[in-house]
């Protein structure tokens, strides 16, 4: 293995001189020990996956500084009663983001089955790496439903009685582990107390009610849901 920053040099024209300066500490913290492929290009993140000393592999998931949707993600950290007073400057707002994803999954992981988070610095997460095989519900439907729906929503609850609100949950946000739902991607999490609390929950529950229809007869969806 390159122990210099050598083996770097091949994101060159992919990441930021930033991000591969974070990158390379958080290796050397040997957190991780290279990027082996990327998982999921989205809007706001890059998730890869990347080897470590040990057989397991590890998710890191590393944040765009520019090309991101700032306004809404300091609209949405600004209402967490957590962080009033967060820094309105692009770099500071996308690094509170990435603490508070890596502080709701340290809260949610008392009570429901998510990637355990293993560290953050500046725009970039890592986590465990749920794996075999584990895909989004969009892709992996349960086989059954109905007990998946349940889970899910206990699940739901579990995570208000701790005083958080997943804020993004859906097909894409949950995967279907040996058909376990687990929730993943809490960036968007907030505190149950948080003025906007209560949209996101019901939003939450009605991409719910939407991707189960596909998959029940519609009155055990809306009874469950009740
Ligand atoms: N811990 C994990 N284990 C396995 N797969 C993961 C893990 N985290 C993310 N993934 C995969 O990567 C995809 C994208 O991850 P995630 O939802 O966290 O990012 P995102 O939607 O791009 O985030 P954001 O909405 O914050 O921009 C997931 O749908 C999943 O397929
Ligand atoms: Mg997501």
């Amino acid at each position: 293995m390159l122990k210099s920053k050598d083996k770097w040099k091949v994101y060159k024209n992919v990441f930021s001189e930033f991000s591969m300066r974070t990158l390379f500490k958080l290796s050397t913290e040997e957190h991780f020990e290279e990027l082996l492929e990327p998982i999921f290009i989205g809007k706001e993140a890059n998730v890869f996956s990347a080897s470590t000393r040990e057989e397991d592999e590890v998710i890191v998931k590393i944040y765009r500084l520019e090309n991101c949707n700032f306004n809404k993600m300091y609209e949405y950290i600004a209402a967490d009663p957590r962080y009033l007073n967060v820094s309105k400057q692009r770099r500071q707002t996308v690094f509170s983001w990435v603490q508070r994803e890596y502080k709701n999954l340290m809260i949610a992981r008392e009570v429901i089955r998510v990637p355990t988070p293993i560290t953050f610095k500046n725009n970039i997460l890592v986590m465990e790496m749920i794996g075999g095989p584990a895909y989004m519900l969009k892709d992996a439907h349960p086989k059954a439903p109905e007990e998946f729906l349940k889970k899910i929503i206990e699940n739901v609850k579990k995570l208000k009685a701790v005083g958080l609100v997943h804020g993004d949950l859906s097909h894409f946000n949950i995967l279907n582990h040996n058909e376990e739902p687990v929730f993943i991607d809490f960036s968007q999490a907030t505190l149950t107390k948080s003025p906007n609390a209560k949209e996101l929950y019901y939003r939450d529950i009605e991409n719910i009610r939407k991707f189960f229809y596909k998959l029940l007869d519609k009155k055990i969806v809306d009874k469950l849901l009740e």
